[in-house]
C-alpha cells in the first residue's frame, strides 16, 4: 500500500497551548494512527532561529513541544519525528532550491511584507530595518522542509497556505530545470481543526499574549479559565453562545451532547463562574493523563532524546540517498566515471 505522505513543522520557540493542541496537535496525533497515511512531524528548530536569537528559550520549546506530543500519544512506530537540525540534507537542499527561486517570489511573502508595512509606517524610514535574510527566504526553507520527503499533503493553518504554494512554484521550477523530482505538495485545512479564542477574546496565540499553556498545572490552569473575559451578563440573565469565548472553547472538548446542554443552560441564564467551572472540568479531565505523561517526560529527557533520534535515523535513511541524487542531478558529483 503506497501511503499518503503528510508533512507538519512545529517551530521551537514557545510553550504549546490549548489553542495549539485543539488546532493542530490533537488532529495530528490523531491522523498519526490512520495506517492510510505515513505522517513527518519535526521540531522547526532552524525556522526558530529566524525569530528567536535567545538560544536557552529555543532549547527549552524544543523540549517542551517534543515532550508534549510524545506525552499526547503521538504513534511513533507510524509517525517519523524527529528535529529539522538532525537532518542536515535539508539545509544543503535549502540552498539548491535557493538558486532556482525568483526573488521576486519572496518579495510577495506575507511575513516579509507584513514587516516592511510595519517600517514604512513607523517614521524612521528604512523598510529593511530589523529584516533579515533568514526572514526573507524562510519559504526556501519551509519548501526543503517539505520536498525533501516528497509530502504530498501539508496540514497547516491559513496563514501558512502562502507558503505551500510557494514550495510547489519551488519545486515545479527545479522540476522544470533538472527533470521530475519533486511531488508538488498539497496544503490541507483540517476540518477537526478548532481555532480557539484566547483570553481576551482574539485568537489564542503566543504573540498576543493570552494563551492558557496546555500543561499547567491544575490549579493555575483553574486561575486562567476564570480570567476568560466575559460580559457582564448576571446569572439568570439569559446569554448568547455566539461570541462568548467559554462556549468555543467549550465546544473544542466536549461532545455534540454536552454542547447541546450547555446551549439550552445558556438560554436559562447559566452564571459565569458556573460556566468556568463547567469548562475547566471538561478540559482538565481530558489533559490530566496527557499532563502526568509530560511530567514524568521532563523528568527523563533522554527518553524524549532518544525518540528524536530515532526519528532522524528514519528520515535520513530517506533524505541522504535523495540529496545523493540531487547533487548528481544538478552536477555535484565526483569527477570522472560516474
Ligand atoms: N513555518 C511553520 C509555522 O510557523 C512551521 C513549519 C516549518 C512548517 N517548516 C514546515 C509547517 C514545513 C509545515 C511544513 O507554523
Amino acid at each position: 500500500m503506497n501511503k499518503s505522505i503528510v508533512l507538519t513543522g512545529i517551530t521551537t520557540t514557545g510553550t504549546p497551548h490549548l489553542g495549539n493542541y485543539a488546532g493542530a496537535i490533537r488532529p495530528a496525533i490523531k491522523a498519526s494512527k490512520n495506517e492510510h497515511v505515513r505522517p513527518f512531524y519535526f521540531l522547526a528548530d532552524y525556522h526558530a532561529l529566524i525569530k528567536c536569537h535567545e538560544p536557552a528559550r529555543v532549547r527549552q520549546s524544543s523540549l517542551e513541544i517534543a515532550a508534549t506530543w510524545l506525552a499526547l500519544g503521538l504513534d511513533t512506530s507510524n509517525a517519523v519525528f524527529y528535529r529539522q537540525s538532525d537532518i542536515v540534507e535539508i539545509p544543503e537542499l535549502a540552498w539548491m532550491l535557493t538558486c532556482v527561486t525568483a526573488k521576486g517570489l519572496m518579495n510577495r511573502a506575507h511575513a516579509y511584507k507584513a514587516a516592511v508595512a510595519e517600517n514604512e509606517e513607523s517614521a524612521d524610514a528604512d523598510a529593511d530595518k530589523g529584516i533579515t535574510m533568514g526572514l526573507f527566504s524562510y519559504p526556501i526553507l519551509m519548501a526543503a522542509d517539505i520536498l525533501m520527503f516528497n509530502a504530498n499533503k501539508v496540514p497547516v493553518g491559513k496563514d501558512q497556505i502562502q507558503h505551500i504554494e510557494m514550495a510547489r512554484d519551488i519545486a515545479s521550477r527545479f522540476n522544470h530545470i533538472y527533470g521530475e523530482h519533486f511531488a508538488l505538495p498539497e496544503a490541507v485545512l483540517d476540518d477537526n481543526a478548532a481555532t480557539l479564542p484566547g483570553l481576551d477574546g482574539r485568537k489564542m496565540s503566543k504573540s498576543y499574549n493570552n494563551t492558557i499553556p496546555l500543561f499547567e498545572p491544575e490549579k493555575k490552569l483553574r486561575k486562567l479559565i476564570n480570567k476568560i473575559k466575559t460580559n457582564s451578563l448576571e446569572p439568570g440573565q439569559p446569554k448568547e453562545t455566539d461570541g462568548c469565548s467559554l462556549f468555543a472553547i467549550y465546544q473544542a472538548f466536549a461532545s455534540a451532547d454536552e454542547i447541546e446542554a450547555i446551549r439550552i443552560r445558556y438560554a436559562e441564564g447559566i452564571g459565569w463562574g458556573d460556566m468556568k467551572q463547567q469548562l475547566f472540568e471538561k478540559i482538565n479531565s481530558e489533559i490530566t493523563p496527557a499532563r502526568e505523561r509530560y511530567e514524568a517526560l521532563l523528568e527523563a529527557p533522554e527518553h524524549i532524546e532518544q525518540q528524536l533520534r530515532e526519528g532522524a535515523e528514519k528520515a535520513r535513511s530517506i533524505s541522504m540517498p535523495f540529496i545523493q541524487s540531487l547533487r548528481e542531478a544538478v552536477g555535484i558529483s565526483r569527477i570522472g566515471r560516474r
